[in-house]
């Protein structure tokens, strides 16, 4: 009997290390991101000690198998901010962060704003790290994540992050990266928040890759006074590269994303469903390429009363032949369902994909059938 039962410890102890950790690798831009690394995991029990880990400066891998609610942690705020689309019930109203309502929406009323403070500024991330949820449990309430000023080498997988004063403009974004290279956001996430979901700030985020995740913009509050999210992905970094793989972008009403700044976006294989607006905003300095992704009742894949940017759609079969070269394969076509097509033609920034890493594509069709199901925490 004894051989046996050790037997069977020792290979359930081997497959519980096997399981702690990061699943599968980044595609595209950020391959090679490694976060914590084989660092011993670590299992955060409290609110400060999941700071702690995040902050310091050692390489780790950082398990969540609890909830970390930041809701009161530091305070409820009155104060006076705006409300620039009405005060209906459904209207997201803003809180006035560095003057925004005094400065750009001195026509709006004046309204009473009360908020948690701790979604106003999100948790700080340093390099080498690996933030990973176990099973469906990982989620962090009222606060996001911050990969700012350096840090480097950072994975978060399998994670939630909700509820940041989603009735607020600036009460909060869940991801932001500012000033950083070398990020894999996997499997994640986010809702309810007041501001963006994923932000990329003016300093360069460099190599990106954002995949399997699930950007849910259903909410009471919006700017656009629908239940539709207005504030949802917003790339305008200075020198980034994001391949955005396998998303699923529901019920938005605008800028998901808007990119901008020097951005080369890959946008590959996601699905978007339900919009009530427009889907990509393209301004001056952007290089969008869309390939492979499906739009469902999604509003207008493009704004177009505004396109200052570049950007290929991947609109028949013999234009997108011309990716070959510099992607390493044909582009995939898109497929629409009730959506406003938008037909970007323009292949002079191809170049600029020449010798990176390169998400593969696969077809529309096969999008539709997995995404919905595969992206999100609580999927691997
Ligand atoms: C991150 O890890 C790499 C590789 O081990 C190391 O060279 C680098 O110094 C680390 N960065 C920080 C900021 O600790």
């Amino acid at each position: 009997m004894r051989p046996t039962l050790l037997a069977c410890l020792a290979s359930a102890f081997a497959g519980y290390a096997y399981a702690v950790g990061v699943t599968g690798a980044a595609e595209g831009f950020a391959k090679g991101v490694t976060g914590g690394g084989s660092a011993t995991p670590v299992y955060p029990t409290t609110n400060a000690e999941l700071v702690s880990y995040l902050g310091d400066s050692s390489a780790r891998v950082i398990i969540l198998t609890k909830t970390f609610d930041f809701r009161g942690t530091e305070g409820t705020v009155s104060a006076t901010g705006c409300a620039p689309w009405g005060t209906g019930s459904a209207c997201q109203t803003a809180i006035n962060k560095d003057n925004w309502c005094t400065n750009y929406q001195p026509n709006a009323a004046t309204v009473a704003v009360s908020y948690d403070q701790a979604g106003l500024l999100g948790i700080t991330v340093k390099s080498n790290k690996s933030l990973v949820g176990q099973g469906s449990s990982g989620v962090i309430i009222g606060k996001g994540l911050r990969i700012v000023s350096g840090a480097t080498n950072v994975i978060i997988q399998n994670v939630m992050i909700t509820n940041l004063n989603p009735k607020y403009v600036w009460g909060g974004d869940a991801i932001t990266l500012d000033n950083t290279d070398l990020v894999w956001i996997d499997h994640v996430t986010t809702s309810l928040v007041g501001r963006q979901h994923i932000v990329l700030g003016n300093n360069p985020s460099n190599r990106v890759t954002i995949s399997n995740s699930f950007i849910d913009g259903r909410t009471s509050w919006s700017a656009t006074c629908d239940g539709y999210h207005y504030w949802n992905l917003y790339f305008t970094g200075s020198n980034d590269l994001v391949t955005f793989k396998g998303n699923y972008i529901l019920h938005t009403s605008g800028r998901a994303p808007k990119v901008g700044g020097n951005t080369l976006l890959h946008a590959v294989n996601n699905y978007w469903y339900q919009s009530s607006g427009h889907d990509f905003e393209v301004d001056s300095g952007a290089k969008v390429l869309l390939e492979g992704n499906v739009f469902q009742n999604a509003g207008l894949e493009v704004d177009t009363s505004s396109i200052s940017g570049l950007i290929f759609t991947s609109p028949t079969s013999a234009s997108n032949a011309a990716c070959s070269s510099y992607l390493g394969h044909t582009c995939q076509l898109n497929a629409y369902g009730s959506t406003t097509s938008y037909t970007g033609t323009d292949t002079s920034f191809f170049q600029y994909f020449s010798g990176k890493n390169v998400a593969s594509a696969a077809t529309a069709s096969s999008v539709q059938s997995t995404v919905p199901n595969t992206a999100g925490y609580g999927k691997i």
